[in-house]
């Protein structure tokens, strides 16, 4: 024993369960009773886990497939415990406010362009730098079609920023609720995968809080960098599409109790769960490849140069570094200079156009456009319930 590194003991102790995985993350402040790292979505996860056992997957995306809109009666051909879990689930909390959601939809059509980027190369590429999601995206059957799996994720946030999302003509219930599913899947499938268990430091995946750690990932950082930006936002916009996010992640599981009040306390979680956490894998390095290798495949106006920088000046040098994105200086001159400037051209605070104004709005437009199209993908790419892990 004495032989042992610190680091064999405890791998030795977690894969003993006798030290609990949650020791590699921090610890939640401000959560009474219950902890996040160590609550998932028994019901549906034991629901999901007899459908994958039992080989009906196929059947059930099968029967799921037609089912889109969120005033869609529930397909026929559903197992009755699916179908009766759904009937329980598909619908908004009743703490729902539905003017704010239509405010936040306004939002979103108001602000798309900045919205498209910062989802797309901020929150997509830093989703790499998220170990515990890196592992389990690469590992689970999605990781090894990323074109694929980046189009079913547009599909999600497609349909959340849609102006309808959450009335009864929107998708957004339906799809929030098939990607539950998926995650219900997911739960018991990486478990079974010897190279998942080779580098994981939980026994479960994508608990409630890896939810919020993604949720800060997104809807948290876009927030704060649109304020950073200074992109005005009256305070009803931000508490809106605040709200828009908490109907989201209450939609994917989340219990309401462990969910942000607040802009002000999402950012005091995400300082405490998502910061300290980021770190480069060899399996987040290869999907951040992917990602912008696909990104590349497009005519964005721009060079793979200036996409790299715009990367590293939307998340940070030391994640450009991570991730082996090489410098290209008078780009990010170019964009630290003159993004700020366009920015405050196109929202009415300067009299004439900055240098540099047509190659950001040709970028910025051409990102919209393979975010409208859903990714590469020509049609809608529909969310399905996977039945393996990642080959190897
Ligand atoms: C699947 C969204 C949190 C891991 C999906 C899908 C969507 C989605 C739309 C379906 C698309 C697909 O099948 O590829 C979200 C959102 C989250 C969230 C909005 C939080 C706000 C997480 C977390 C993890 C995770 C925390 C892991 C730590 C996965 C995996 C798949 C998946 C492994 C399946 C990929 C496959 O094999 O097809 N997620 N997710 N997700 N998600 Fe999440």
């Amino acid at each position: 024993m004495s032989n042992l590194s610190r680091r064999n003991v405890l791998s030795l102790g977690v894969a003993l369960g006798l030290v609990s995985a949650a020791s590699a993350v921090p610890a939640w402040a401000s959560t009474d009773g219950a902890d996040p790292w160590w609550v998932w979505d028994d019901e549906v996860d034991r629901l999901v886990a007899g459908l994958v056992d039992g080989g009906r997957v196929p059947a059930v995306n099968t029967a799921l497939r037609s089912w889109t809109d969120n005033d869609d009666p529930l397909p026929s051909g559903l197992p009755d415990d699916l179908d009766g879990w759904l009937r329980r689930v598909n619908r908004l909390p009743s703490w729902a406010d539905p003017a704010k959601l239509r405010r936040a939809a306004d939002f979103n059509r108001r602000k798309d362009t900045y919205l498209f980027l910062l989802y797309g190369l901020g929150s997509g590429i830093m989703s790499t730098v998220i170990p515990r999601e890196a592992r389990s995206v690469y590992w689970s059957a999605g990781g090894a079609a990323m074109q694929d799996r980046a189009a079913k994720t547009f599909t999600f946030g497609y349909d959340l920023s849609e102006a309808g999302a959450f009335e009864p003509s929107g998708q957004f219930v339906v799809t929030a609720n098939k990607t539950r599913l998926v995650h219900a899947a997911v739960r018991h499938l990486l478990p079974q995968s010897p190279h998942w268990r080779a580098v994981a430091d939980e026994r479960i995946p994508i608990s409630n809080g890896d939810i919020l750690v993604t949720f800060h990932s997104l809807g948290t950082f876009v927030h704060r960098k649109l304020r950073e930006w200074h992109v005005p936002m009256s305070a009803a916009d931000e508490d809106a599409f605040l709200h828009q996010w908490q109907v989201a992640i209450h939609l994917l599981g989340v219990r309401d109790e462990f969910i942000p009040q607040t802009w002000a306390a999402a950012d005091a979680q995400s300082a405490q769960v998502l910061t300290p956490l980021l770190a480069p894998t060899p399996e987040g390095k290869e999907l951040a490849a992917d990602l912008l290798g696909l990104t590349a495949q497009i005519d964005l106006g721009v060079t793979r140069g200036f996409l790299n920088e715009f990367v590293r000046y939307v998340l940070s040098n030391e994640v450009g570094d991570w991730l082996g994105l090489p410098r290209d200086y008078a780009a990010a001159t170019l964009i630290r200079t003159g993004w700020p400037a366009y920015i405050a051209f196109r929202e009415g605070l300067l009299p004439i156009a900055p240098a540099g104004f047509f190659l950001f709005d040709q970028f910025i437009r051409a990102l919209a456009m393979l975010f409208l199209n859903k990714g590469t993908s020509p049609t809608s790419t529909p969310i399905t319930i996977p039945t393996g892990n990642r080959p190897g």
